[in-house]
């Protein structure tokens, strides 16, 4: 049986049962406060940063899975259920969850009585809205007990997790009426308390866990519920929770709704008690008043609906309606794709069902990806976003490989010394300018590691990520690699033999001679960008020196990173080749087939075909092209935690999603439509089909990565939501297949198609302006564009209109 389909009406996946492969989780919140919602009611919440601010408890790795979230439980008369299925499992009469954009709603029913559970991050409020809509749908009058539940997370989810010693003794709460306030640390140095409340009067209330649920039962059965009754509990230490009991009766065919309010408050320091030890609920109060009725609900509901129609209004698909795999097409490119790529703009790679929030910051190269994806739909917070980025990087041009989101401070543990980094923000900053036309963010100062006094313009900065590889630079002229380039795992410099080390902030020296040849194709690829923003700029001495580096880098590739019928990886410390035929295993790597056939190099004299045809016949799958072949089968100390992986997880031939996408539009550029969309296809949910039980991960978005051949379990997929994969694809469908590319003075069209698709449109707000693109390929071909016409105009080039436009592309 399925477990769900897409209703692409309504923008929403809808999953038809509740015991998926795993937990198919949403995101609520699009601002500060967020929201992990599973198809089961489980998740967490916070105020922006999910470490130091979590408002609600979730233990990772948990047994049963998925444990912990905001459960409602019905107790009809010794009955009792949930309507999310879990936690007490009940076999329901009918079960669906529906993820829409920013909101998803569960809906049960047992014994004649149906319950609606839709969650919400409303726009502007920091908190989570849960109605839950009952119906009686029996023959006669019903009459039943209902029990929210959620357990507060003692703010600090690191600390939450671990000090114990402290942490039973501090928690504490106030409960006033329906209102249940979690304020512990609210009488010391925190001046934000949470707040759990119901819009009706109560019949009683716990916020103690022990005693609700009873010392030795699970969420699955907790005591309070099984009775009937409510302790009315007060927490002192332990484990403060918020629960409310009301009892219910419902008439033949009537409904009632509750609607409970999850929310962040704060308020000044010299306002935060309203008498001795008693917390000032005025914001709370303000929060609360907006979420009263259901029409209020409604409206906010509405509100959301209107927020994410515009922002996918600015990039939409129409496709032929007898083009089945166009449908599927626009099923990703104008809804899941896009949203995802909004999801890692909030998120980064801090909190999904992988990452456990209490990790990593905002990652340096991983935000300048995630960028590519959400420029067009945010322009305005993409370029703050630049603009933090640049703030943590150095003086020498080398940055942060990651910073905190809250304080935006370069996160020290982990330091510098990726030697990618730097060019990704040339790559952001450039796409930036071509999509909006404000080249006046160049000149915005920005100073180097947050540090006052050191401003310099953008400009300079990009300045100095370009010179900083160009001048970093190994013994064949190839880029040094650092700790490591986009593959985090490969650690030439890192030699470790020590278990627990770190190998990303292990690198126990710079051999100076570790090079990466992906970074020449990063570099390649950015630097014509780069170059035309310094011309532009009338900066032509900098653009000159630039070509005369970009011939030397070219000249190193040319020399010393082909290897034959493919491009080479990198040297190792000892100067020894990796990604070459001569080497016994890990002889060939998908990361620089892609980068530098999108550079240009090989496109001119077959090498781009050679590489692109080695990649097919030796890194292709069923699920995807690996990443490299053959798995390492042992740890190797010159190459660091790639060979630390089981051959076909991770970065150790897995099918790492995040690049299967530049080969995609590297086989663009070399104008095979037939093979990039086959490229595209193969790792996109959209076209997963019977493949969604071996896959596991949600079918609605991207995973990171899915295990490779030699795995055990090859087409598993893990790691989803938060991955580079959403931006790149996004990019690549959009700009390169689809065709229609932000340049930097207006829309370049250029698709590569599989010769079966012969028209489509897409609608694309573009700088104000709203164009109208037909694609017209009765021709047959995949690429060539014969003419273009702009409002009836003949035209060649870039395409910028002032009014909205209709443009006729014809291919041939
Ligand atoms: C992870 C990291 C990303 C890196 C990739 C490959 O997705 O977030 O920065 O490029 O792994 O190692
Ligand atoms: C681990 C992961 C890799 C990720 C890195 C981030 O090495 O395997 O994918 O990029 O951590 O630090």
């Amino acid at each position: 049986m399925s477990y769900g389909f897409f209703d692409d009406a309504n923008r929403e996946y809808c999953i038809r049962r509740p015991d998926t492969p795993y937990p198919w989780i949403n995101y609520l919140g699009s601002q500060d406060f967020f929201g992990l919602f599973s198809n089961t009611a489980g998740g967490y919440c916070f105020y922006r940063d999910a470490r130091l601010m979590r408002l609600t408890r979730y233990r990772y790795n948990n047994v049963p899975a998925d444990a912990g979230g905001r459960y409602f439980y019905i107790n009809d008369n010794g009955d009792v259920w949930n309507p999310s299925w879990k936690p007490c499992k009940a076999q329901l009469d009918s079960y669906e969850c529906r993820h829409g954009l920013g909101y998803s709603v569960i809906t049960g029913a047992r014994g004649g009585l149906s319950a609606t559970h839709t969650a919400f991050v409303p726009l502007g409020d920091a908190a989570e809205v849960h109605r839950l809509e009952l119906s009686n749908q029996s023959g006669g009058k019903k009459t039943f007990t209902l029990f929210s539940f959620v357990e507060f997370c003692l703010w600090n989810a690191m600390d939450d997790a671990a000090n114990f010693q402290r942490n039973f003794s501090i928690g504490e709460v106030e409960v006033c009426g329906s209102e249940i306030y979690h304020k512990t640390e609210y009488r010391e140095r925190r001046n934000h308390y949470a707040v759990f409340s119901a819009n009706r009067v109560s019949d009683g209330f716990d916020t103690d866990r022990e005693s609700f649920l009873g010392l030795y039962n699970g969420f699955e059965r907790p005591d309070a519920v099984f009775e009937q009754k409510s302790r009315n509990s007060m927490a002192s230490g332990w484990a403060p929770i918020g629960s409310h009991m009301f009892e219910i009766a419902l008439e033949p065919g009537e409904s009632t709704s509750v609607i409970f309010v999850l929310g962040y408050c704060e308020n000044p320091d010299d306002e935060k008690f309203e008498s001795p030890g008693v917390i000032n609920k005025a914001p709370a109060k303000r929060l609360l008043a907006k979420f009263q009725t259901d029409a209020q609900v409604e409206r906010a509901l509405e509100e959301l609906r209107a927020y994410w129609e515009n922002l996918l209004s600015r990039w939409r698909l129409t496709p032929r309606d007898d083009d089945a795999k166009m449908l599927k097409v626009s099923r990703m490119v104008n809804i899941w794709n896009q949203y995802q790529c909004m999801v890692t703009f909030n998120m980064s790679r801090s909190a999904s069902y992988f990452e456990s929030g209490i990790g990593r910051g905002m990652g340096f190269r991983d935000s300048s990806q995630d960028l590519l994806g959400f420029v067009h739909m945010v322009p305005e917070r993409a370029r703050e976003r630049i603009l933090d980025i640049a703030a943590t990087q150095f003086a020498d041009g080398s940055a942060y490989h990651q910073y905190q989101p809250l304080t935006k401070k370069g996160n020290l543990e982990v330091g510098s010394g990726f030697n990618d980094d730097p060019l990704w923000l040339i790559g952001a900053a450039a796409a930036y300018v071509k999509e909006t036309g404000d080249w006046g963010i160049l000149d915005e100062q920005v100073p180097f590691d947050l540090e006052e006094g050191t401003e310099v313009p953008l400009m300079e900065h990009l300045h100095r990520s370009f010179d900083y590889t160009a001048t970093h630079l190994g013994p064949h002229g190839l880029p040094l690699i650092g700790r490591a380039d986009w593959n985090d795992c490969l650690n030439l410099n890192c030699f470790s033999a020590t278990p627990g080390e770190s190998f990303q902030t292990t690198a126990n020296f710079e051999s100076g001679v570790a090079e990466s040849v992906l970074i020449a194709g990063i570099f390649l690829y950015y630097a014509p960008d780069y170059i035309e923003i310094c011309r532009r700029r009338g900066e032509a001495e900098k653009a000159d020196r630039a070509e005369r580096a970009v011939s030397a880098m070219k000249e190193a590739v040319n020399n010393h990173g082909w290897d034959g019928e493919w491009f080479l990886r990198a040297y190792d410390a000892h100067g020894k080749k990796i990604g070459s035929n001569e080497c016994d295993e890990g002889q060939i790597f998908i990361e620089p087939q892609g980068f530098l056939v999108m550079a240009g190099v090989g496109l001119d004299d077959g090498r781009a075909i050679r590489t692109l045809d080695s990649v097919k016949e030796r890194l292709d799958t069923d699920f995807g092209i690996m990443l490299q072949q053959p798995a390492y089968s042992a740890y190797r100390l010159n190459l660091g935690e790639i060979s630390s992986y089981p051959p076909g997880y991770k970065e150790n031939a897995g099918i790492f999603c995040h690049n299967n996408p530049w080969i995609s539009i590297a086989e663009c550029y070399a104008g095979r439509g037939a093979r990039a969309f086959e490229v595209y296809r193969k790792i996109a949910p959209a076209f997963l089909k019977d493949a969604v039980k071996l896959h596991r991960t949600e079918p609605y978005v991207y995973s990171q990565m899915v295990a490779g051949r030699d795995a055990t379990r090859h087409g598993e997929a893990k790691n989803s939501w938060l991955t580079g994969t959403a931006a790149w694809t996004f990019v690549n469908i959009s700009q390169h297949i689809l065709g229609i590319r932000p340049g930097f003075d207006g829309l370049i069209i250029d698709p590569c198609l599989p010769r079966g698709v012969k028209s489509y449109k897409v609608e694309r707000l573009f700088r104000g302006v709203r164009y109208a693109i037909m694609i017209d390929n009765t021709a047959g071909v995949e690429k060539g564009v014969k003419s273009i016409t702009v409002n009836g105009k003949p035209l060649t080039g870039e395409i910028l209109s002032d009014r909205d436009a209709e443009v006729i592309v014809v291919m041939g």
